[in-house]
């Protein structure tokens, strides 16, 4: 069920209004009570230089067998009151015991924060957020985020880098399946739901998380689709296209932004003092805790603005970043900077301030201890309930893309009691990619592949077969024999193909968005057998499959689910759940479409098939393979000539159409 929005023309119209609206002057956020104030005030009076460029200092863990701990040495640099934070250091024994090494024996016995990347989902994992957001279902997208939010807490997690919402209208960005597609209407909503859903209505709370919104800003325009790359749009873009669900984002009382690794316009992002303290904290009204990327100070050095750390560090600060993320540089060089009197000590209490704030809102000074609890971890991660909900998200997030007859009826829903189903695909057994990419703290051997799915769904008698066919990157053909085998012994073939988890992610660009040739391959080759075949995608990114859409009757959209992702899409498959997901991005025939998107602004010579002088491809038909808001149900809807009750009006009367 579609809920909330109309369709793609009232989103047209809410993007246009609101551009204006995102300009005003808003009240300072987030609110802080005169108590915090004075509190955080006094302890910054007492501190020291180095203290305080400590709190502004985050280092990253690392991961172990046994879980994710300090680098060593780390506990000395916690004494010395050198780190203010920890970037991907979770599990409720090992922060308390770090928590206690800051609280008993660092200067001022500042607690530390624990960050880490719980994007959908710390431990019971829900839908990649591109999936989410094809359920177009704030309120669920909200109930996740508040049960990842509980998991991670439990597991002392305080901060949290997400949402990502970076529009993208590129699907060869790999990171597109981070966000929530190319609408900065559905972007905003989802935006605001999602901090909601972390944060809770009290930060101090046990059990809320606080929220980042990433990356400030423009990431998603990076050029050509290749991460890290320069991003060069027009004021008019950012301001109706990226920038809103930051706004929005914001005006929910997020607590934290990143700062993006591109260059915006010429200048890069982590030196951006007109977007960072011009527009976001004094246009916007926003004083929140602004956190650069990865090393992203450090690589100002790559960007040519800055010749060492001491420049790098200062021209960032100065723009308005309060935190270092990895790079070590506002540690090391800034004391230099302030002697010379180039970054002032205002500057520096304003970042530590918010540092502060943030640690004091938290609740952490009035117990550093309350996140990180044993017997809560215990208790609430993955429990049958957070299950259930993964379940019903992921149910959601499904869109059914086609689905025609083969005979009288469509191919889907498939019956149970279906004699034999041929599984084929490495996809539908790969539990890890099932968890899709960023699995927080998510175990593949916990999350319910397709395969398990369908076997778990169907009746006893059902005979289910299983070929891989061929790996999802490799080009070996040597099981396509046996995957034609299952496919003939079977009445029904169910092929999952696309991209593992690792190729829809962070640096994960690619210039060709079409299936890897032996994936082709193989489905052409079963497709020829003739039996009735679905074809499910299993990936973070619009694929463009034109050879399918034309071959194969019914085509799924399967996204990566997280936990709950084969009983979800058995839930589908076989008729317990009529679909509902529409589509959040443009789907294109081929990569050379890139970029395609709905809210396409008009040219003075709109495309026209059979007129050359237009807007056009000679090649390929100008539209969409599937365009966006697209999603079918198993319902069938018919529609006939408008109808009146009477064929006048009184003022005073009802008129059925
Ligand atoms: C780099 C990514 O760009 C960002 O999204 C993430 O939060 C940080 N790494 C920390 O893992």
């Amino acid at each position: 069920m579609v809920r909330l929005f109309g369709g793609a023309i009232v989103l047209a119209a809410l993007n246009g209004a609101s551009a204006a609206a995102q300009e005003r002057v808003a009240p300072r956020t987030p609110v802080m009570s005169a108590q915090a104030m004075h509190f955080v005030d006094s302890l910054l009076a007492t501190m020291t230089l180095d203290e305080k460029l400590g709190q502004l200092t985050q280092v990253p863990g690392q991961g172990t067998p046994t879980g994710p701990k300090a680098l060593p040495g780390g506990e000395d640099e916690i004494r010395a009151g050198h780190i203010g934070s920890f970037l991907g250091v979770y599990g409720a024994e090992t922060t308390r015991e770090l928590q206690r090494v800051a609280v008993e024996s660092s200067p001022h016995h500042i607690p530390l924060l624990f960050s880490h990347d719980v994007i959908h989902g710390f431990r019971t994992i829900f839908p990649v957020p591109l999936g989410e957001a094809a359920s177009w279902d704030p309120e669920l997208a909200m109930r996740t985020a508040r049960i990842a939010a509980d998991e991670a807490t439990s597991a002392g997690v305080h901060w949290t880098f997400a949402p990502m919402v970076d529009i993208a209208r590129d699907p060869r960005w790999g990171r597109i399946v981070e966000g929530s597609g190319e609408d900065p209407y559905l972007g905003s909503i989802l935006a605001a739901a999602r901090v909601r859903g972390f944060q809770g209505d009290d930060l101090a709370a046990n059990n809320t998380l606080m929220a980042t919104v990433k990356h400030f800003v423009a990431y998603g325009a990076a050029e050509g689709g290749r991460d890290y790359n320069v991003a060069d749009i027009s004021p008019q873009t950012l301001h109706d296209v990226y920038l809103p669900p930051f706004h929005s984002a914001v005006d929910a009382g997020a607590w934290s932004v990143m700062a993006s690794f591109n260059e915006l316009g010429g200048t890069p992002m982590h030196v951006n003092g007109s977007l960072i303290n011009g527009l976001l904290r004094a246009q916007w009204g926003w004083d929140g805790l602004l956190v650069s990327d990865y090393t992203g100070v450090l690589e100002l050095l790559n960007h040519g603005v800055a010749g060492d750390s001491a420049e790098a560090s200062r021209l960032s600060i100065n723009a308005g970043v309060d935190v270092d993320m990895v790079s070590q540089f506002f540690r090391r060089a800034l004391p230099g900077e302030v002697k010379a009197g180039r970054v002032t000590m205002a500057t520096i209490d304003s970042a530590v301030r918010r540092v502060l704030l943030a640690k004091y809102a938290l609740g952490l000074f009035a117990d550093p201890y309350r996140y990180a609890d044993v017997a809560r971890e215990r208790a609430t991660l993955l429990t049958p309930a957070n299950r259930a909900v993964a379940r019903e998200m992921a149910r959601e997030a499904i869109v059914l893309l086609q689905n025609a007859p083969v005979g009288a009826r469509p191919v889907l829903p498939l019956s149970k009691s279906v004699a034999s189903i041929a599984v084929i695909g490495g996809l539908a057994a790969d539990a890890k990619s099932t968890n899709g990419n960023w699995w927080g703290d998510g175990r593949p051997e916990e999350a319910v592949t397709i395969l398990d799915g369908i076997r778990r769904a169907v009746s006893r008698t059902t005979r289910v077969t299983y070929a891989k066919g061929v790996e999802t990157t490799g080009n070996d053909t040597s099981g396509f024999a046996a995957a034609r085998r299952a496919a003939r012994a079977a009445n029904v073939v169910i092929m999952v193909v696309g991209e593992r988890e690792d190729q829809s992610a962070e640096a994960e660009s690619r210039a060709s968005i079409e299936l890897s040739p032996a994936q082709e391959q193989l489905v052409r080759s079963v497709q020829a057998i003739g039996k009735p075949m679905v074809i499910v995608l299993m990936n973070g990114r619009p694929l463009a499959i034109p050879w399918i859409a034309e071959h194969v009757p019914a085509v799924v959209e399967s996204w990566f689910l997280g936990s709950e992702m084969g009983n979800a899409l058995a839930d589908v498959l076989f008729g317990d759940t009529n679909p509902s997901g529409k589509l959040p991005v443009t789907f294109p025939r081929a990569t050379g479409q890139v970029p395609t998107y709905y809210a396409h602004k008009h040219t003075g010579r709109p495309a026209n098939a059979d007129v050359k002088w237009t807007s056009k491809y000679n090649d390929l038909p100008f539209t969409p393979l599937y365009p966006f808001g697209h999603g079918l149900s198993y319902t069938t809807f018919a529609y006939g000539p408008v109808t009146l009750s009477s064929p006048t009006l009184g003022e005073r009367d009802s008129l059925v159409v």
